[in-house]
């Protein structure tokens, strides 16, 4: 790890170091003398109060970084499985998933089109706990179909048996295997009258699916999303692959995750975080892309407040000072100096309010 002097850090923002050491103090650092040391981290946050742009350097730092995974995975708890759903537009993908939580989110969607990543916890009857993720297939949505690919643990292909492979089924083949990530084929819409099975698995073969019919080991479950014909098998399958998987991870120590997706609700900003590591809980401090949260609360997809969010469930995070965005990776600050620098942040940042609200009444005066 890299460290640095307080009198170097205040030569390197250009501080007369009395004045630096002031200031630090300022920011709840107590026992800081010239010699003072912090590390990387600490000190780039700090750089950044004097409008800098730290440039880290990865390859040194230590705090704030994913834990190496452990070397005996048997240890773990089993969490999870994460199955997003990806194919081309229409092609029946949030119908599938609403027959998989026997909900109806088609109905409620802009003009039918998903437009954002949407992250649901399903029991399973076999009483399976599986994470959904549905994406948009809409080309639009290329860089939030990236995502949902880097976070999955495996990917359930939607093809209408009408439409067979479209441009965007072929870009959902090229992330999951890019990712490396397992795909399971639901061939949809078979209650349709005219459709032709074997082209459209010849056309998945085309493009590089080695589909079990012809000697691959990629399944291919045959479904309507709107009869629910075949999806029993469609269940079965993706239980067995996440078993055959067997996901696990820590439920203790820092957290890390994703955010999914992030917006403004009533309650504030507010992102959809999928925990992967770790256990997120509301107190928490965490830090994602440019912005970082201290965790007001929880809340699971049904709007159901919760006391904490494990290993692959998707929550909403609210307490962010400003929006992450999705794709972000999200850690927890849990070194006591890293979370000395965002406490006085957030209280320079809520004075900066108060002011400018003092300004805006004043004003009115
Ligand atoms: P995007 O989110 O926009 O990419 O679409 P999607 O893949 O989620 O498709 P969606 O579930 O919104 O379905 C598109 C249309 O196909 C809707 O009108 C559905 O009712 C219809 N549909 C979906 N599944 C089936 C099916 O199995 N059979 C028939 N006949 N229609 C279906
Ligand atoms: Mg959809």
């Amino acid at each position: 790890p890299e460290y640095i002097s307080v009198a170097n850090l205040a030569r390197a923002v250009k501080m007369r170091l009395d004045d630096f050491i002031v200031q630090m103090q300022n920011m709840g650092f107590e026992d800081v003398s010239h010699d003072h040391v912090m590390n990387a981290e600490v000190a780039g946050l700090i750089a950044m109060e004097y409008g800098y742009e730290p440039i880290a350097d990865t390859s040194k730092e230590e705090d704030l970084l994913p834990r190496p995974p452990p070397e005996d995975k048997s240890v773990l708890q089993p969490r999870p499985p994460i199955v997003t759903i990806m194919g081309h537009v229409d092609h029946g993908k949030t119908t599938i998933l609403d027959w998989l939580r026997k909900s109806s989110i088609v109905a409620t969607e802009h003009g039918g089109i998903t437009q954002h990543i949407g992250a649901f916890s399903v029991t399973m009857p076999s009483g399976k706990i599986i994470t959904f993720l549905d994406t948009p297939g809409h080309s639009a949505f290329l860089s939030m179909r990236e995502r949902g690919a880097n976070v999955t643990d495996i990917v359930i292909l939607v093809v209408a048996a009408d439409d067979s492979v479209k441009p965007q089924t072929i870009e959902a083949i090229k992330h999951a295997k890019a990712a490396n990530v397992p795909i399971i084929v639901a061939i949809n819409k078979i209650d349709k009258e005219g459709t032709d099975i074997d082209a459209v698995k010849q056309d998945l073969a085309k493009n590089g699916v080695d589909i079990e019919d012809f000697g691959g080991d990629t399944q291919v479950v045959l479904v309507s999303g709107k009869t629910g014909q075949g999806m029993e098998g469609l269940e079965e399958a993706a239980v067995t692959l996440s078993e055959v998987l067997d996901m696990r991870a820590e439920t203790d120590g820092p957290c890390e995750g994703w955010v999914l997706e992030a917006g403004t609700e009533k309650r504030g900003r507010v992102a959809t975080a999928l925990v992967n590591r770790g256990t997120l809980r509301p107190g928490d401090i965490i830090v994602a892309g440019q912005t970082w949260s201290r965790v007001r609360s929880l809340i699971n997809e049904h709007g159901v407040e919760v006391e904490f969010a494990g290993p692959g469930t998707p929550v909403t995070v609210d307490g962010w000072r400003d929006q992450p965005l999705a794709g972000d990776s999200i850690l927890q600050a849990v070194s006591e100096a890293s979370k000395k620098v965002i406490n006085f942040r957030m209280e320079k940042a809520e004075r900066l309010r108060q002011a400018t609200d003092m300004e805006a009444i004043n004003n009115q005066r």
